[in-house]
């Protein structure tokens, strides 16, 4: 996997309901959206329709939250074929999962739950990312998830498991500030030396999101601004990794567009004031665009 070959979107919103009308009428500014794919995994009418709509004007990337890459039950090859199907029609940019599992046995948690990090783990997961690859023709991103404890026969950290997973199944790597700083906070790890393990050439998109404050522990719940403490991390990361396609995920408490479009301008700014000052990691030779 070549990151030059992805295109660098710039900072774009999730695509989400209340505003479906919004951007397929007034057509606000916006550089790209994400779309959760299976919202789209239907055989027609209005979901397909509004699809159709935003990506005659837009890039967009499809994201799923099913996938279930550290599952134990087989892959689920219907679904694979099914979101194939779905990105020969609509061409997004790239598709993405999470390095996680959501259930067992048939049964579906509808959660992100996090895994082992142990080698067995890694060949587990590099075997289904690399069949998933093979299915649907291209390489993925995988999403590294918030977590609220840690297994006790884990013998890797969760970045060195992220970065052997990427670099096994040659995929890339889409990663999420909010929920690195949610889980280092609430597992007692050091957010920046995360990042620091996490290989340049890997990192393809950022995500950004707003999280929950119970005092002892960080709930991930997509339904707030970005905190400040987040934007730091972001720009942290933009100096390790250099301009990275970014997204703002809300998926709770939805605002307007324009105040989603303000946060996206802000992560732009931010961005390219970090990217003015030079970046250490990134910049011996990446070349990526
Ligand atoms: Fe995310």
């Amino acid at each position: 996997m070549d990151r030059r070959a992805f295109p660098h979107l710039g900072v774009g919103v999730g695509l989400r309901r209340p505003h479906y009308v919004h951007v397929l009428d007034a057509r606000p500014a916006m550089d790209w959206f994400e779309v959760i794919a299976e919202n789209f995994m239907v055989e027609g009418g209005r979901p397909l329709e509004v699809l159709e709509g935003v990506r005659a004007n837009y890039p967009i990337v499809l994201h799923g939250v099913s996938l279930s890459l550290g599952s134990t039950d087989p892959l689920n090859r219907a679904y694979l074929r099914q979101l194939a199907q779905l990105a020969r029609r609509f061409a997004p940019a790239w598709i993405s999962d999470h390095l996680c599992w959501t259930g067992v046995g048939g049964h579906n948690l509808h959660d992100l739950l996090p895994l082992p990090y142990t080698d067995d783990t890694v060949a587990h997961v590099v075997r289904r990312i690399r069949d998933a690859q093979d299915i649907l023709g291209r390489h993925i991103l995988i999403e590294n998830v918030s977590s609220y404890l840690a297994y006790s026969h884990s013998t890797l950290t969760e970045s060195e498991f992220l970065a052997a997973v990427a670099e096994a199944a040659d995929c890339g790597i889409l990663l999420d500030i909010n929920n690195i700083f949610v889980s280092a906070f609430n597992r007692r790890f050091d957010a920046r030396r995360y990042i620091d393990e996490i290989p340049v050439e890997r990192v393809v998109q950022f995500h950004l999101a707003g999280h929950s404050d119970h005092g002892a522990y960080l709930l991930d719940t997509h339904d707030h601004p970005i905190r400040p403490e987040v934007w730091q991390l972001y720009e942290y990361a933009v100096r390790c990794f250099g301009p990275v396609a970014t997204l703002i995920e809300r998926d709770d408490n939805i605002p307007e567009f324009a105040e989603l479009q303000a946060e996206a301008a802000e992560a732009r700014r931010r961005g390219a004031s970090v990217t003015a000052a030079g970046h250490a990691r990134a910049a011996a030779g990446s070349g990526y665009k």
